[in-house]
């Protein structure tokens, strides 16, 4: 007997939002894979359009966003210079296969490559791909050019893209079990997670102790990481996001990554900085390593690089690894990897943080926010801790106890946000959250780069809604 035929959903005028709604999930759960995507709500809501902070459902509710697809959308959704370049780019050279050139390519790396140079003083080219791991697949090939070398360091909580090479320097083996064997799976180091301290110490008075376990593997030979007859180590570069994204948005300590960088750069083994979620002023310095005073030798960067336009992303590396002779045509290609419309709306995404003050305006938001968290904290002892750096914001939710983590509180949230049943000024809204964390009880705030400080206010006053109302219902107690 051959298959039904499922229904043609695109005659869908006559109905109302919450039928199109239905016969669209209908539609969903037999057409399409749940393999490319995260069903993490509960009901997954349909969205019809976008403004600066806001999404609107099919019912015209705006849901303020939190979190602004995973930090992709920095400048706004519907950001009218971008679009406007987007469109121009239509017009005037849609498509263009990667070998020949168009300007707006040289543009836009000519300045990745002077914001690398002014941010860490160091010279070098870019080169694109289209998604974040597919830029940090080009950079497992940089290194094993450059080294010879398979295996890598990276961090316990670390995300780094769910490509196979991506997967086996991203921490979580939930993302690597069903897939079989991973030889090159990374060694994961316990990154300076200060609240839930991996060693058990105190900021105060631990000396960065975190840092000296990793001095202390090169101690000998029989730590397993190097020859101390040659200073040969068996790792060709430690992946290190210099915030934790998908991880919780922890922030290290002050002079932790200047010691694992001597370290590395002792035994010759790479930086490679994952700017991937924490780059484009998301934090206030448009690379986010800038914080922290240490020189990457690649840095892999894609999503706010187009403000989640037309997809782009790349990598930049030091010269020496990549010149043409080290590094020649073809060693990594992609049909669309410096693709016009990407390169345009990276172009003006780059022009449009030359233009502003972000330096200054990310910061001063963000100290803002953060004080409004504080607050809420004091409020609601489930918060457990709060912290950022610029606008990457997180509140980790806890029992009442402050400290024993609360997924479920965290996932009540995020589900009541969503539903859009909320009430502020008057009005019907909803809040867009993401959860995160390696006990998934963080809600990681990306806000738009824009967003306004009574737009702050807004937020805290749905967050505090949020809190309020899944406490009354029971989660989390
Ligand atoms: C730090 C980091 N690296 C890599 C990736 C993978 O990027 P993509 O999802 O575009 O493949 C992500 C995505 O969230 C990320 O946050």
């Amino acid at each position: 007997m051959s298959p039904q035929p499922v229904a043609n959903t695109l005659d869908q005028e006559n109905l109302s939002p919450q039928e199109l709604t239905k016969k669209l999930l209908a539609v969903e759960n037999k057409v399409c894979s749940y393999g490319d995507t995260v069903h993490y709500a509960k009901d997954p809501k349909f969205f019809k359009h976008c403004e600066g902070s806001y999404l609107f459902d099919l019912e015209e509710t705006p849901y303020l966003d939190l979190q602004m697809w995973y930090s992709a959308v920095n400048l706004g959704y519907a950001n009218p210079r971008v679009n406007e370049s987007l469109k121009r780019q239509i017009d005037q050279l849609p498509q263009l296969a990667c070998q020949y050139l168009h300007p707006e390519k040289i543009h836009l790396a000519e300045k990745l490559v002077n914001s690398v140079q002014k941010g860490f003083g160091q010279v070098g080219r870019v080169h694109f791909n289209v998604g974040g791991a597919q830029a940090v697949e080009d950079s497992l090939k940089l290194v094993r050019k450059h080294t010879r070398k398979q295996h890598m360091f990276a961090f316990e909580g670390g995300y780094h893209g769910r490509t196979l090479g991506a997967s086996a320097i991203t921490s979580s083996y939930r993302y690597r079990e069903p897939f079989g064997e991973f030889g090159d799976r990374a060694e994961f180091i316990p990154f300076p997670y200060c609240f839930r301290c991996p060693y058990g110490k105190e900021p105060d008075s631990c000396k960065l102790y975190c840092a000296q376990q990793f001095v202390r593997k090169f101690e000998t030979e029989y730590y397993g990481v190097l020859n101390p007859k040659n200073g040969k180590s068996e790792f060709g570069a430690f992946y290190m996001e210099p915030l934790q994204g998908t991880g919780g948005y922890v922030k290290p300590p002050e002079g932790y990554f200047e010691i694992i960088a001597e370290v590395c750069k002792a035994y010759g083994i790479l930086l490679v900085d994952d700017e991937i979620q924490m780059g484009f002023f998301r934090t206030g310095k448009l690379w986010a390593m800038e914080h922290f005073g240490i020189k990457p030798d690649i840095i892999v960067f894609g999503k706010a690089l187009t403000n989640g336009m037309n997809a782009l992303s790349g990598l930049w590396a030091k010269e020496e690894l990549i010149n043409p002779e080290q590094f020649g045509p073809g060693s990594t290609h992609s049909t669309f990897s410096s693709n016009t419309l990407g390169t345009a709306t990276g172009l003006e995404v780059m022009t449009i943080f030359e233009d502003g003050d972000f330096e200054t305006s990310v910061p001063a938001k963000g100290a803002y926010f953060l004080e409004q968290l504080q607050s809420l904290q004091k409020k609601h002892p489930e918060i457990g801790d709060v912290d950022g750096l610029g606008l990457a914001l997180r509140m980790e939710m806890c029992q009442k106890d402050g400290f024993t983590p609360s997924r479920e509180l965290a996932d009540a949230m995020f589900q009541k946000g969503l539903s859009g049943d909320l009430q502020a000024r008057g009005k019907k809204m909803g809040l867009i959250l993401d959860i995160g964390g390696y006990y998934k009880n963080v809600v990681t705030l990306a806000p738009s780069l824009t967003i306004t400080h009574d737009e702050i206010d807004l937020g805290i006053e749905l967050l505090d809604q949020v809190i309020t109302l899944c406490k009354k219902e029971g989660a989390g107690a």
